[in-house]
């Protein structure tokens, strides 16, 4: 990557305000320790950050000196990156803000499936759409192979090394993180455990009613449409191929009844909220259907259950730029709904997404949990479990295009029932 290339351009991002002034003793430090490191397309990457006025406030918040966790691409990591990423400053400022993050994470390291997620500083509203306007987090764990890894990584992304400054943990990653994307983007395939090819189909065949406040219109929506762009928040679990094959019958029975299906949709799905596995321990969540959610943790991983069934989160922590998936192992049959527990649900949600907050420590972290697990020196912070994925299997990315979905949707819902409409 060239530093004339990225200095080259004005950065699109509205200026803030700064809250603070940098502290130029503090950053040059950092600097250097980046220099002795050889992060150098890192430090020209910082050049075009600073010609930014988000990127100046977010290195005077670093200079503050408060802990924060810095994810520092190599030199090779840039120079194999999308060109259109490193080329483009906006898009440039955007992965750096996604490089950082804010709050002490001396004391967590967990090991897959349990995770670590950290709010970043990215809050560019066009590629972040989370409830209350919170910006992107980033996931990580150790795995089997003994390194740490970000998680959900199109290229499986490696702590190469680490140093500090200060108070700042440079982790130095062998790529340059991706921003996660939205649900047509992401849908992993791959892994066969993981894999949601089954996803757009079992989506696309339910269909749900949509109020669009800028057109201030109804109309209907598919519930893939509605969690690929409807949503500013969410957590959906997402049922395997082999859970949505598993329940084929189920749905078949249901395909001529639209309120049974979205219901069953809506009881796999919280609304504007994003929880992420480190917080389903010991805590009770209500579905967009009025159901609760409940979740339980033994040697075997982590569950969810909804009315009568019990799945196994086997993937948790699947990041979108609207909120996050769980893969679980089998379709949540539940056709109930409770429309006053899903409205108090949602107003409870809506006001505390409006409320603001500084995260200054891992997403879910429990102090208690924390003294104690670092005392028994595993210093983990999170419930996440997951056996059958625990070995380095990654999922891919695969981002099938829509007309490939649209055409996959189309054939399993003509051998299904004929009765389901898509609207993909
Ligand atoms: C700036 O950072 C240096 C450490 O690099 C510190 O010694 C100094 O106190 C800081 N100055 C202010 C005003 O915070
Ligand atoms: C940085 O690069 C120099 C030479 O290019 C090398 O001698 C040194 O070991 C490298 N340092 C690190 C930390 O990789
Ligand atoms: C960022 O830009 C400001 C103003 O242009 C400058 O004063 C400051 O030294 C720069 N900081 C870094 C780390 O380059
Ligand atoms: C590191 O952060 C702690 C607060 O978490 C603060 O008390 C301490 O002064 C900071 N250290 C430095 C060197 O800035
Ligand atoms: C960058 O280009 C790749 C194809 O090379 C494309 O898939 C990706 O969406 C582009 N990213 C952005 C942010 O435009
Ligand atoms: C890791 O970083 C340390 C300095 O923090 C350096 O001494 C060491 O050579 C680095 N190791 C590798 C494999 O680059
Ligand atoms: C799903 O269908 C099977 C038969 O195919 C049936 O035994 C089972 O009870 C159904 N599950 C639910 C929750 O309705
Ligand atoms: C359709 O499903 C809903 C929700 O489960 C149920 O209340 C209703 O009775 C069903 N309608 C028919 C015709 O079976
Ligand atoms: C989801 O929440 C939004 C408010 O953020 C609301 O407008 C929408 O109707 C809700 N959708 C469902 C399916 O609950
Ligand atoms: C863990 O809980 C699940 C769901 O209740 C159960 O099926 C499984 O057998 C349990 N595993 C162990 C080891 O207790
Ligand atoms: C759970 O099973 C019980 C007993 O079979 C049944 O009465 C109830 O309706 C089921 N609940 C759901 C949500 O399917
Ligand atoms: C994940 O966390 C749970 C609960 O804290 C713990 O029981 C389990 O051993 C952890 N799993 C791993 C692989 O560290």
């Amino acid at each position: 990557m060239k530093s004339a290339i990225l200095s080259a351009a004005l950065l699109a991002a509205a200026p803030v305000v700064l809250a603070q002034s940098q502290n130029a003793s503090f950053l040059t430090g950092l600097l250097t320790t980046l220099q002795s490191a050889n992060l150098t397309s890192l430090i020209s990457a910082t050049t075009t950050f600073n010609s930014s006025g988000v990127g100046q406030g977010i290195l005077a918040e670093l200079s503050g000196g408060s802990p924060f966790v810095i994810f520092a691409p190599t030199n090779e990591a840039f120079s194999s990156a999308p060109s259109n990423i490193t080329s483009n400053s906006r898009q440039l400022s955007d992965v750096l803000a996604y490089h950082i993050v804010n709050g002490n994470f001396s004391n967590t390291a967990t090991t897959y499936p349990n995770v670590t997620l950290g709010r970043t500083f990215l809050n560019d509203s066009e590629v972040v759409h989370l409830e209350g306007g919170k910006a992107q987090v980033v996931a990580w764990a150790t795995r089997a192979d003994g390194h740490i890894h970000v998680l959900n990584q199109k290229n499986d992304s490696i702590v190469v090394n680490t140093t500090t400054f200060g108070n700042i943990t440079i982790n130095i990653v062998d790529h340059v993180l991706a921003v996660p994307q939205s649900l047509q983007g992401t849908v992993p395939t791959e892994d066969a455990n993981t894999s949601l090819s089954q996803l757009p189909t079992f989506l696309g065949a339910v269909n749900v009613p949509f109020f669009n406040s800028s057109s201030n219109s109804s109309s209907s929506v598919s519930a893939f449409n509605l969690l690929n762009n409807g949503l500013h928040g969410f957590t959906f679990f997402a049922p395997n191929d082999s859970a949505v094959l598993a329940a084929q019958s189920n749905l078949t029975a249901l395909a001529s009844n639209s309120t049974a299906l979205s219901n069953l949709f809506y009881n796999h799905l919280i609304n504007d909220t994003t929880v992420y596995s480190p917080e389903f321990v010991g805590q009770s969540f209500t579905s967009a259907g009025g159901e609760s959610f409940t979740f339980s943790i033994n040697a075997t991983g982590q569950y969810v259950t909804s009315g009568n069934t019990t799945a196994l989160i086997i993937q948790p922590d699947v990041l979108l730029s609207s909120g996050v998936l769980h893969v679980i192992d089998r379709v949540l049959i539940n056709t109930d709904f409770n429309s006053g527990a899903a409205s108090s649900a949602l107003a409870s949600a809506t006001s505390a997404a409006a409320q603001s907050t500084t995260e200054t420590q891992p997403i879910g972290f429990s102090a208690t949990a924390s003294l104690s697990s670092a005392a028994s020196g595993s210093g983990t912070n999170s419930g996440a479990g997951a056996s059958g994925s625990n070995n380095a299997a990654l999922v891919r990315f695969a981002g099938p295009g829509k007309a490939q979905m649209f055409a996959l949707g189309m054939t399993v819902v003509g051998v299904l029932a004929g009765a389901f409409i898509t609207v993909l």
